[in-house]
């Protein structure tokens, strides 16, 4: 796929098949989110990566109540949690750029993996107190999101529901978002 195939074709995938991401392919989706682009170099980026499924079931019932939400995370054969440790923050205008930073090389990652037919699902609704305690991570860190990564399965009814919910196949038009100066 080129990047214009990957970024029609994606979109949040929240069922995924048991089948385990082959190591190298992991590596590529890792490689991806290594190599992106930050304020002044700094790479503030902090992944944990999941892929023992007993693991990930645990980690799941500890994303708080809001967390509950995600549950379907608990059938993922792969977990990556994305952090920035703000002690390589770039300040500029009033502006943090380490989660910027952080959400570039995610974005990556997850267009890599579809690349390799795998989908994703960033996540925000977890409480990031429940969680830091539960995986032990440095003061310095916030933790970004978190995604599944797995082999698409059908798609299930809570994933229909949610992706109706949030209209996500819907976008503005470009006359609302774009202003040609
Ligand atoms: C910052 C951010 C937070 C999100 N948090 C959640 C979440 O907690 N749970 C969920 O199911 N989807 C979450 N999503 C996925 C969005 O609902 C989805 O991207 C949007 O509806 C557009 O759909 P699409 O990704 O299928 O194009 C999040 C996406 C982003 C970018």
């Amino acid at each position: 796929m080129d990047a214009k195939e990957l970024i029609l074709s994606r979109h949040s995938v929240r069922n995924f098949l048991p089948n385990p991401i082959p190591p190298d392919v992991l590596n590529d989706i890792l490689e991806a989110g290594r190599l992106a682009p930050s304020a002044q170099n700094r790479q503030p980026w902090r992944y944990l990566v999941y892929t023992d499924n007993d693991k990930i079931q645990k980690l799941a019932l500890n994303c708080g109540l809001i967390g509950l939400s995600n549950f379907f995370i608990r059938k993922a054969p792969c977990l990556i949690i994305a952090c920035a440790d703000k002690k390589d923050n770039l300040q500029l205008n009033g502006q943090d750029y380490y989660l910027v930073d952080t959400a570039i090389s995610f974005h990556q990652m997850m267009l890599m993996a579809l690349s390799h037919g795998l989908g994703s699902c960033w996540l925000a609704a977890f409480s990031e107190k429940k969680l830091r305690s539960y995986l032990q991570i440095p003061a310095s860190w916030r933790i970004v999101a978190l995604s599944p990564f797995g082999y698409p399965a059908e798609k299930s009814l809570y994933s229909k529901a949610v992706s109706g919910f949030a209209q996500s196949a819907k976008r503005k038009a470009l006359e609302e978002i774009v202003e040609f100066r």
